[in-house]
């Protein structure tokens, strides 16, 4: 089976956007794979020096594999466990033309964002240095990662080209898998970010939920009830295209014959969502931490043994003693 490799930032309680984009996929991905799944948690202090961050960790993993990962099936771990990422990554660094980090439009959006100059480190330039360590560690074939992703993985793979030129075949050249996921807009129609306040979390309550789905935007020129709407320019449509279970033809014709309100229209939208969403809590619920823990404890032995294997043999075609 080859292999794919993905991971996570812990920088916040995922919402559900995640669960649509990365973790219903990362499910799909273990019955043609053989698949690791890991917090990148180095990464995530590239733009977040903040110490809370630990309470996601376990929060993360429960709702991984309250998604249906299945840690039999996928190594489940955490990215500094396995310290062998950070001792590839300072080889591959090696081989790495600055150049190619500096025009990284990644990197370019995030220099014009940051107004210190000091707040730009060393470990945001090599970002994608060490994510193609924690890729080509396990000679993964497939990387399944969302649009803003691919400049990163192109450098992945311009990195293997080189390496492998210089120092003989030893890195598999990784190919992105693109997930395609409809674009969840927040409520307030704005792209769904922590940054912007506008998610919908898996751990959302009742009432916490209830507020969110009836604060949606919906089709401006629907002022009352009865006024004609046009569902194809509202979020809530699409939210019921994605999680209803109500017929859409019939909500799309009732919406704009001006016989469904959008009142009523956004209460369907909550059962339903509140029903995705109790059912993934209840899963959770499952899930002690003590459990995780010797879940993420399985995960680190099983890729670190095959990371140390990959290492000595990177070690070795680069005539280093091992
Ligand atoms: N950069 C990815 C993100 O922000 C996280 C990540 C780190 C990753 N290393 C990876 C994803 C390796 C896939 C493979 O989403």
């Amino acid at each position: 089976m080859k292999r794919v490799v993905s991971g996570t930032r812990p920088t916040g309680k995922l919402h559900i956007g995640h669960l649509l984009g990365i973790l219903e996929n990362w499910k799909k991905l273990q019955d043609e794979y053989e698949t690791f799944y890991f917090i990148a948690d180095i990464h995530s202090f590239t733009n977040d020096l903040s110490t809370d961050k630990k309470e996601f960790y376990y929060d993360i993993v429960k709702d991984i594999l309250a998604a249906g990962v299945d840690p039999e099936r996928s190594t489940i771990f955490v990215q500094s466990e396995v310290p062998q990422h950070g001792e590839l990554s300072t080889l591959l660094s090696m081989v790495t033309p600055l150049s190619w980090l500096e025009r990284c439009p990644t990197f370019k959006d995030a220099v014009k964002n940051i107004k210190n100059k000091e707040k730009i480190s060393l470990g945001l330039v090599s970002y994608p240095v060490l994510m193609t360590a924690d890729i080509i560690i396990y000679d993964a074939s497939y990387v399944p990662v969302g649009k803003d992703q691919l400049p990163h993985l192109e450098i992945s793979r311009e990195i293997v080209r080189r390496f492998n030129r210089l120092f003989g075949e030893t890195f598999v050249e990784p190919q992105p898998l693109l997930t395609k996921y409809p674009l969840l807009l927040g409520y307030d129609n704005r792209k769904m970010s922590k940054s912007y306040n506008n998610c919908i979390y898996l751990s959302e309550t009742e009432e916490s939920l209830r507020k969110k789905i009836f604060k949606m935007i919906t089709d401006p020129e629907k002022v009352r009830k009865n006024d004609p709407g046009h569902p194809k320019i509202c979020n809530v449509f699409t939210y019921h295209g994605i999680f209803g279970t109500k017929d859409l033809d019939s909500i799309s014709k009732r919406c704009q014959s001006g016989e469904l309100g959008c009142v009523e229209c956004k209460k369907y939208l909550y059962e339903d969502i509140l029903n995705v969403l109790l059912k993934h809590q209840k899963r959770k619920k499952d899930y002690s931490n003590e459990q995780i823990r010797e879940i993420l404890d399985r995960g680190k032995n099983k890729a670190e043994k095959i990371a140390q294997e990959k290492l000595n043999n990177v070690k070795n075609n680069m005539g280093m003693v091992i």
